[in-house]
């Protein structure tokens, strides 16, 4: 698949088959995460893999919209230095969001569909995966295979997206 297609063709998928993703699968997606560009190249990222079931069943609790967790093969928590310590650059947050459309655009390249879920309970998600003090979780991309194939082929729904006229500029806002 090229990336153009992969751009125009990727959809979030929330619901997976019990298929587990083995070891190169995932060393796949986070490779794909760690070559993403960063601000200064400083790469201010870690990515913690949760497989374990009753791990995702608890990761699955933080927040309203992180229930897709659940059932999937893999959460890929995104793990940076906290973005709202004083002085610290919006680059992070940039620098992550970059990393984490390299292993959604790559997922989907293999077959894997995933979902982002915004962690709204810090204390929980902090205590399943004991990441240090002053790194921060705001989003899990839980991964795995769709359980409805057909998602992967889909045509994109109309109305999907915003229109190039609606956001295009030139020159001037
Ligand atoms: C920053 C961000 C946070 C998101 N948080 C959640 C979430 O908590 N739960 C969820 O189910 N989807 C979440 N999503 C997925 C969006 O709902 C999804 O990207 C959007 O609806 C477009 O879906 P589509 O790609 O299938 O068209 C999030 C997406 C982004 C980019």
């Amino acid at each position: 698949m090229d990336v153009s297609r992969a751009v125009a063709t990727v959809r979030t998928v929330r619901e997976f088959t019990d298929e587990p993703l083995d070891d190169a699968e995932i060393e796949q997606l986070i490779h794909a995460g760690r070559r993403a560009g960063s601000s200064k190249n400083l790469q201010r990222w870690g990515f913690v893999v949760v497989r374990d079931r009753s791990r995702l069943q608890e990761l699955s609790a933080a927040g309203p919209w992180a229930g897709h967790i659940a059932g999937a093969a893999a959460a890929i928590a995104l793990v940076v230095p906290d973005p709202r310590a004083p002085e610290a650059p919006l680059s992070i947050v940039f620098d992550i969001g970059r990393a984490a459309q390299n292993i959604v655009l790559t997922a989907w390249e293999m077959g894997i569909g995933s979902c982002p879920a915004t962690v709204y309970e810090q204390v929980l998600v902090r205590g399943v995966l004991g990441y240090p003090d002053d790194h921060h979780c705001e989003y899990i991309l839980s991964v795995g295979r769709p359980a409805d194939p057909v998602r992967l082929t889909r045509p994109a729904r109309a109305g999907g997206r915003l229109q190039l006229d609606d956001v295009l500029h030139h020159e001037r806002w």
